[in-house]
């Protein structure tokens, strides 16, 4: 990572995303924040500029629910800037009782993976031109209990907010591994990542504020964002990983991760579903 670098980070606007941007933004680099709310991303981008004096920090707009948003995201982001040097998927939502994306899907697999799923597809390119790069997704250890329900991927019947959740952070795996798979011959390095248990503010209703109290009850004997970053920040910037690709991490060691996470037949088979989903077959 130098002055030059180009780097994304989604939901960088709260806990791990905004630790995150601090440390990137730090070495100099252009950090672009993606946030999905106008008022938070700035407070953030406020805040990010203030502690680390980084001037070439943008904040932009994107609704990881909405194929549109991303679109106009990518079309934005390719005007302002001719590389991108490190992309971290770190957004991510939890949240009680079942919600759809603008695009009409779960939210949980909306957001978190079919979002980023397709925001990556359409970075490719720069990110490819920009080698050597590299694409850091952050999953969660939730993925161990989880499981790709094609035949009901919106789980439309038998919804529990744990159950999206698992399913679209095991999506997440399942997406670096195909990824990285795909990208075997270029030098553009995909990894993925649990961060620990971590006080933020995920579980919280931003609308309604529901959760606070049961996050609040938790926050001490969980991680603080900054610890909880350390893994993202690690994968996106050490040289100690360098051509490493295609793998999980804990505590910035690479581990296992669950068995089912490494069925290529059905990493196959979510990457077509998802080209679908996101309209990204379409133009194929
Ligand atoms: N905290 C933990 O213990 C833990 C454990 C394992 C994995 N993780 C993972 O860590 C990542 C970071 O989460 P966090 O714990 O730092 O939670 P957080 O404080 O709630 O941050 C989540 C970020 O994602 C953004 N986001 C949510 N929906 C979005 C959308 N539709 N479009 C764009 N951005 C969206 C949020 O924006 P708003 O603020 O505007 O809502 C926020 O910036 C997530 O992927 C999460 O699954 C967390």
């Amino acid at each position: 990572m130098n002055e030059n670098s180009v780097v994304i980070i989604t939901g960088a606007n709260s806990g791990m995303g905004k630790a995150t941007t601090i440390e990137v933004a730090k070495t100099g680099a252009n950090v672009v924040m993606l946030c999905r709310n106008q008022s938070r991303g700035k407070e953030a981008f406020n805040e990010v500029k203030k502690i680390t004096k980084n001037n070439k920090v943008k904040f932009m707009l994107c609704d990881l629910g909405s194929r549109q948003s991303i679109h106009d995201f990518v079309t934005e982001f390719k005007k302002r800037y001719d590389r991108l040097d490190v992309l971290i998927n770190n957004a991510g939502v939890i949240l009680p009782g079942r919600h759809e994306t603008v695009d009409g899907y779960e939210l949980q697999f909306g957001v978190n993976h079919l979002g980023h799923f397709l925001l990556t597809n359409l970075l490719l390119d720069l990110l490819i031109s920009s080698q050597p790069s590299r694409v850091v997704n952050v999953s969660s250890g939730a993925h161990k209990s989880g499981k790709i329900y094609f035949d009901d991927v919106n789980l439309t019947k038998n919804y529990r907010i744990f159950r999206a959740y698992a399913q679209s952070k095991l999506a997440n795996i399942m997406f670096t591994y195909e990824l990285a798979s795909r990208l075997k011959d270029t030098n553009v390095t995909v990894n993925c990542l649990h961060p620990g248990a971590v006080a933020t503010s995920i579980g919280i209703n931003r609308d309604t504020g529901f959760g606070k109290f049961i996050t609040g009850i938790l926050k001490p004997f969980f991680n603080t964002p900054e610890k909880g970053a350390e893994t993202a920040i690690y994968l996106a910037m050490s040289d100690e990983i360098e051509g490493v690709s295609g793998k999980y991490f804990i505590r910035k060691k690479q581990v296992q991760s669950s068995e089912n996470s490494y069925d290529q037949e059905a990493a196959k088979k979510l990457w077509k579903l998802s080209e679908e989903m996101t309209g990204l077959s379409v133009n194929k």
